[in-house]
């Protein structure tokens, strides 16, 4: 990064004035602004005097456009030299700016500046026929194509020592140049061969279609509301962090602890677990995943064959040269993976259907309709609002399905889950927010 000083006194003009065109043009920007907030104007008005003063910006344009605006001189002058778009310094007709970032340094601007150095001299010297000067500077946004440089208004890419000397011998000779890259790709599309995002379900809608369909699909603006609606509610009572929160120490509620089952009058520990103890913790868990025995001493884990200081559950078989186990999925709860796949399933069901299947047959093809009942039990149904996720307008529709009580919902199967949640426009996000514990839980708390 080049020094920021004013060019010597010798080279400073006596005064500065806008022309009248410029004058008018500066009045129009400091209109843009408040009253009382005419400063904000100060780096369009210093872009204009640099303009006008041929490409750099004397002393007396920066005193100028502070006593315009009623700034104190030093405030114009720390704007003036903080910004290297602002050339303290006559300059040539060409002014080349060379990024000097690390993306740009990496990618060869250390040649460039070389190459530079050596036809023109040290930064900032205007070459002796006045075409050419040249200055390092920080990051100028197009780090894609790096290395680059900014040639007065434009922009040039994918530099080399050898590219940048033709540019600058067709400037020099008043050819033609092309801005942007010079190796011929457009824009910052890849180098080569296209290699990352080839998988067609990113674009085909696949992935996002459970929810895009739904909030495009206006017959079921309904539920669509009542998502939008649950979902405030949502973030209202339990805020949490954007997904993925993959990378950050994220504390979840453990749903089923000891202390938990306590304070919900359960036994604090489950008898599944109890015969996992039992066991010495070699049975397996009702999922199917083996559980690792825990040795609580090094020595005890010496003695069978296992490093000492390894975590308990976190020791594999895995042979040395081997790669470690990659997490199967970042930050997303049991939940949500069980959300995500049963979306894929409905999705793939689905699209096997007619495009204008009724809500109806698109459930019977994905599940099991839940028995309803004809009315609620003594006229009285639950308030199923009361399931975090059902908004009035999903309790109405689950009325006309015969349901209205939190124990019928907490009784749903997989199959009659899916088929709801697919009549309901929303596969997946009864798993996702647990309409069935949520109503286990209510079920529980009304019989007490
Ligand atoms: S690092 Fe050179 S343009 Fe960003």
């Amino acid at each position: 990064m080049a020094n920021r000083r004013l060019a010597p006194a010798a080279e400073q003009p006596e005064s500065f004035a806008f022309t009248p065109d410029n004058a008018e043009w500066a009045q129009g920007q400091i209109a843009k602004y408040p009253e009382g907030r005419q400063a904000s104007a100060v780096i369009p008005l210093l872009w204009k005097a640099q303009e006008q003063n041929g490409g750099w910006l004397p002393r007396a344009a920066i005193e100028a456009v502070a006593d315009q605006l009623g700034m104190p001189h030093i405030r114009v002058l720390e704007v003036a030299t903080f910004y290297t778009m602002f050339a303290l310094e006559p300059v040539g007709r060409y002014w080349i700016q060379v990024c000097g970032t690390v993306p740009c340094d990496s990618c060869g601007s250390r040649e460039l500046k070389a190459m530079l150095h050596e036809r023109l001299g040290p930064p900032g010297h205007v070459s002796p026929d006045g075409t050419f000067s040249w200055l390092e500077v920080e990051c100028l946004g197009a780090c894609c194509n790096a290395p680059m440089a900014q040639i007065n208004h434009d922009y040039f890419e994918d530099l080399t020592p050898e590219s940048l000397g033709r540019l600058m011998d067709d400037l020099a000779a008043g050819r033609p140049v092309k801005v942007g890259s010079q190796t011929g790709r457009t824009s910052s599309e890849p180098q080569g061969a296209v290699n990352t995002l080839q998988d067609p379900s990113l674009f085909d809608g696949s992935r996002i279609g459970a929810w895009r369909k739904r909030f495009e699909n206006g017959g079921e603006g309904e539920a669509a509301n009542d998502e939008a609606a649950s979902s405030e509610q949502r973030a209202a009572s339990d805020p949490k962090p954007a997904r993925p929160d993959a990378g950050r120490a994220v504390e979840r509620p453990v749903t089923d602890a000891p202390a938990q089952r306590v304070a919900e009058g359960e036994t604090p520990v489950k008898p599944e677990d109890r015969a996992d103890a039992a066991d010495g913790g070699r049975s397996t868990a009702q999922h199917g995943e083996a559980r690792p025995t825990v040795r609580a001493e090094p020595s005890e884990r010496v003695a069978a064959d296992e490093p000492a200081a390894a975590e308990a559950g976190a020791q594999s078989a895995l042979k040395r040269d081997e790669p470690p186990p990659q997490p199967a999925a970042s930050g997303a709860s049991e939940g949500e993976i069980a959300a995500e796949a049963e979306e894929s399933r409905i999705e793939a069901k689905l699209a096997e259907l007619p495009k204008d299947a009724s809500p109806e047959q698109k459930a019977d093809a994905v599940g099991t309709r839940p028995t309803g009942l004809d009315a609620a039990r003594a006229g009285q149904p639950d308030a199923l609002t009361r399931i975090k996720g059902i908004g009035p307008g999903n309790e109405r529709r689950l009325h006309a399905l015969g349901i209205y009580h939190f124990d019928q919902i907490a009784a749903w199967t997989r199959d009659e889950i899916a088929w709801v949640g697919t009549y309901l426009a929303f596969p997946g996000r009864i798993d996702r927010e647990d309409w069935v514990g949520q109503a286990r839980a209510l079920t529980k708390s009304l019989s007490r």
